[in-house]
């Protein structure tokens, strides 16, 4: 049996843990949108066409903040297009998914779903095919109350109320040469602080997101942050991170240490990010929106290259799909790890996506929808993780990788709500055979008792909630978790997932 040991102390404290943290991401792709979140005809449709099974299950998943239109559906999108009488909307070529946009959902409508599902909005403009006057175009219709050309076009159109959008991303992925519009670092780094500079001539207090690269696997990788932050440092307060995985070649062993590429990647962009601030003698730290992640298999995929007839591009096609296993969750599970063990200077991210679309919910039309396995860590994370992120001691063996070296068999991390008297363990076994044994030493929290220890886990890691089964995998107790003294014990099974939550018996523990 293998063997691990965790410390626990409270007073060493990571950071904030920001609840936009546990964001979403919903872009007009595939059924993301049409028949995933919005079906007039499904029968729990509510009066504004949106499902209300899809509602009850974005609401428990815990989604704080949803970033919306794209992605890169963004770099073609016209916003003008989605506002006003539907039936005067345009249908448009979507060059980013070979697939027809029918704008019959946009702006006003998608706030009106996100109340529903009570996320705060965090809206992309459009730096690819458009630029300063658009952004500042929509900024002026979703936030000034009223009184200005395209405020009271928004009450004309029915929202009488501005949407008071924060959060605003300047683009999506302008490296990729997937992308409409992209160029050199200098010229999107010279349109995004122009458009930044412009913005907070309307509002100052806007949060503005600036587009690192979309991947650590970019050539340009490192360079763009670098080139982007000298030219934007003082205009935004966020860069962008995007990350997905897959195993490739069936290297289980690599892709369950995907969340040591995630950790590596974090770290490189804060390296860079303070060396822009060390050359500006800023007092400003930068933090970073980690705005796309997940799981995702691209290698298996070429169905959006298969749509080539652009006369009969479709609508809402059946795209990107991914059904995720239970290793996919573990895999997942360890990517919400990393990002909580970098509360410091991750204040915010975005599971993409959120319906359909690679996506912890799935739907049929006019049928049922159901939890994928990547629901269950995401759900326990948005509502167990409170307070700081807490940094651990932890002891465990090691194993070999073809992709990331010698990397620990348990992932691990805490978190600590000190006036609540709560404390929150989630740990991934990596190992594809073994059983971890471990014990979490608590003496620093004070008196504490098991809340709760649940874990996911199937004896087929291929295991997976399809439409014909939709509840072949959830999360279950985990029997084994008992108190020994200050030692918290339990036993993680080959490739799971677990949290554990403990709660202050007789003394508070509040770090000075
Ligand atoms: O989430 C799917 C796509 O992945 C997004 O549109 C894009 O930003 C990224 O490449």
């Amino acid at each position: 049996m293998i063997r691990a040991h965790l410390t626990i102390d409270p007073h060493f404290v990571v950071g904030d843990i920001h609840p936009r943290l546990f964001g979403s991401f919903v872009e007009h792709l595939g059924r993301g949108v049409y028949g995933g979140l919005y079906e007039p005809s499904h029968p729990t449709a509510d009066e504004d066409g949106y499902r209300k099974d899809v509602v009850a299950l974005v609401r428990e998943l815990g989604v704080t903040a949803i970033r919306y239109p794209g992605g890169n559906f963004v770099s073609g999108y016209r916003w003008e297009d989605g506002v006003g009488p539907r039936e005067q909307r345009p249908r448009r070529l979507d060059l980013a998914w070979h697939s027809t946009e029918t704008n019959e959902v946009g702006l006003n409508e998608f706030a009106t779903w996100l109340k529903k599902v009570g996320c705060e909005m965090v809206y992309a403009v459009n730096l690819g095919t458009r630029g300063v006057q658009e952004a500042l175009d929509v900024l002026e219709y979703a936030n000034i109350r009223s009184g200005t050309a395209l405020s009271d076009l928004r009450i004309e159109h029915g929202d009488s109320e501005p949407h008071a959008i924060r959060m605003w991303c300047l683009g999506n992925e302008m490296d990729g040469p997937w992308q409409l519009g992209h160029g050199t670092a200098e010229s999107y780094a010279q349109l995004a602080s122009k458009t930044a500079r412009a913005m907070r001539q309307v509002d100052p207090d806007l949060e503005l997101v600036v587009c690192g690269s979309s991947g650590a696997g970019m050539p340009t990788f490192g360079e763009w942050e670098r080139v982007v932050l000298e030219e934007t440092y003082d205009d935004v307060d966020f860069i962008s991170c995007h990350a997905y995985y897959e195993p490739l070649d069936g290297d289980f062993g690599s892709f369950l240490a995907s969340a040591v590429d995630m950790d590596r990647f974090i770290e490189s962009v804060v390296a860079t990010a303070d060396h822009v601030k060390a050359l500006k003698r800023s007092e400003k730290t930068m933090y970073i929106a980690f705005d796309e992640w997940n799981v995702w298999y691209q290698s298996r995929y070429d169905e959006v290259d298969k749509i080539t007839d652009v006369e009969s591009w479709p609508v809402a096609p059946r795209i990107l799909e991914d059904a995720y296993t239970v290793m996919d969750a573990v895999v997942f599970g360890s990517l919400l790890i990393s990002l909580l063990r970098h509360t410091d200077r991750v204040k915010s991210a975005s599971l993409a996506q959120l319906v359909n679309v690679i996506a912890p919910i799935m739907t049929e039309p006019g049928g049922d929808a159901w939890r994928q396995t990547t629901f269950f860590p995401f759900a326990q994370v948005s509502s167990l993780a409170r307070g700081t992120t807490l940094e651990l001691k932890l002891d465990c063996p090691t194993y070999r990788t073809e992709r990331y070296g010698d990397v620990p068999v348990v992932d691990a991390v805490a978190t600590h709500d000190a006036q609540a008297g709560s404390t929150a363990v989630f740990l991934v076994n990596r190992s594809l055979t073994d059983e971890v044994s471990v014990d979490v030493d608590v003496s620093h929290l004070g008196g504490v008792r098991i809340a709760q220890a649940r874990s996911l886990h199937d004896e087929d890691i291929h295991a997976a909630n399809v439409r014909d089964d939709q509840e072949r995998v959830t999360v279950v107790d985990n029997a084994s978790a008992h108190l020994d003294g200050s030692v918290v014990r339990l036993t993680l099974p080959p490739v799971s997932w677990t949290a554990v939550t403990l709660e202050a018996t007789a003394t508070r523990v509040a770090p000075q």
